[in-house]
């Protein structure tokens, strides 16, 4: 029997990468190579077939990595998140789109190899939106795909541009003169709205104050949220989002009619979640302490996203809404992970 094909997760040891390589592990449907800046740790390798620690804005190196596996899937995970990339935007823009670019060619080449599409996905963000005032972010509550492509970071602008780029070479790549029609990507976004994992908290997104509410509520460490109580997003269950992900890759191309999806679970004000977590975490100190740059990001994101298209084209649903998310999901998982 041949061997499960390979699939390449880069920023594998990042939060989504981590909780990707467990599912793929279990399901057992793909021999998984990592590429991240530091290497995975001990109890993840197992779970791979091949590890590397490395640059992605390192070509040789990818060209090495190509080399050396037949790639059929690429998980491009790696990023430096918004708030990071306001701090040194030069930066987030060579490892958000050089970086981006350098492995969509990488993952080009493969196909040429193998005589067909390699499957491309690109979590994208809600940063790609940018409102332009907090009387339009409650005029639209749920913005669809078109609407308000403005990003005010970095990061937004990286990521919107990278939607362009997997679209163009998904459809146009070198159209003029000569290019096998299965030498192309076949390129699949997700539009993530916050993600919150049980086991790990994000560094450097401006999404990250609902993450650290809790997992501080359960170590019983004081917070002071950087946005204020009305700042409201829509934020999503780590679970979910790797199982969008999977759906997405799963999808039959003649089913898809968007480079990138929005993907919804569930949306909430920093006041509510504050709630939220004091309900489960009843001696949880939280106060708010706005910080104006990232409170003003927050502000210029959607309070959620319609996502009709995702759920019409390739089945979408969330498995955890609100209460689901929180009370089977975050709040218990978080419990045995400070409190044993
Ligand atoms: N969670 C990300 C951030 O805050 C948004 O995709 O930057």
């Amino acid at each position: 029997m041949a061997p499960p094909p390979v699939a390449l997760i880069t920023g594998a040891n990042g939060e989504i990468g981590r909780s990707l390589l467990e599912r793929l592990h279990a399901d057992g449907r793909y021999r998984v190579v990592t590429l991240d800046l530091t290497p995975l740790p001990e109890r993840f390798r197992p779970m791979c077939h091949e590890t590397y620690a490395g640059n992605i804005l390192d070509r040789y190196l990818l060209d090495q990595l190509a080399a050396h596996h037949e790639i059929e899937v690429v998980f491009h995970l790696a990023a430096l998140l918004s708030t990071r990339g306001e701090r040194d935007p030069d930066l987030a823009h060579q490892i958000n789109v050089e970086g981006t670019l350098h492995l969509m060619r990488m993952a080009q080449q493969q196909s040429a190899r193998l005589g067909r599409p390699v499957r491309f996905i690109l979590p994208s963000s809600i940063a790609v939106y940018g409102l332009p005032s907090l009387d339009e972010k409650a005029a639209h509550p749920r913005v669809t795909e078109g609407q308000f492509l403005e990003p005010i970071t970095m990061y937004g602008c990286n990521k919107l541009y990278c939607e362009h780029l997997g679209r163009y070479f998904m459809r146009h790549y070198r159209s003029v003169g000569p290019v096998a029609a299965n030498a192309r990507l076949d390129f699949r976004a997700l539009r993530f709205p916050g993600l919150i994992s049980a086991d790990t908290v994000p560094s450097g997104g401006t999404s990250d104050y609902g993450p650290e509410m809790i997992h501080h509520a359960a170590q019983g460490k004081p917070y002071a949220c950087f946005v204020g109580p009305e700042a409201r997003l829509p934020f999503m269950a780590m679970p979910d989002a790797v199982r969008a992900l999977l759906q997405l890759l799963d999808a039959p191309a003649e089913a898809l009619t968007l480079p990138s999806y929005n993907v919804g679970a569930f949306s909430l004000s920093a006041q509510e979640f504050a709630e939220r977590v004091k309900r489960a975490f009843p001696g949880a100190d939280i106060s708010f302490a706005p910080d104006a740059g990232r409170a003003r990001i927050v502000d210029s994101w959607p309070g959620d996203v319609d996502d009709a298209r995702a759920r019409a084209d390739w089945g979408w649903a969330p498995a955890y809404g609100l209460d689901r998310a929180f009370d089977e999901y975050l709040v218990p998982a978080v419990r045995t992970r400070y409190q044993g």
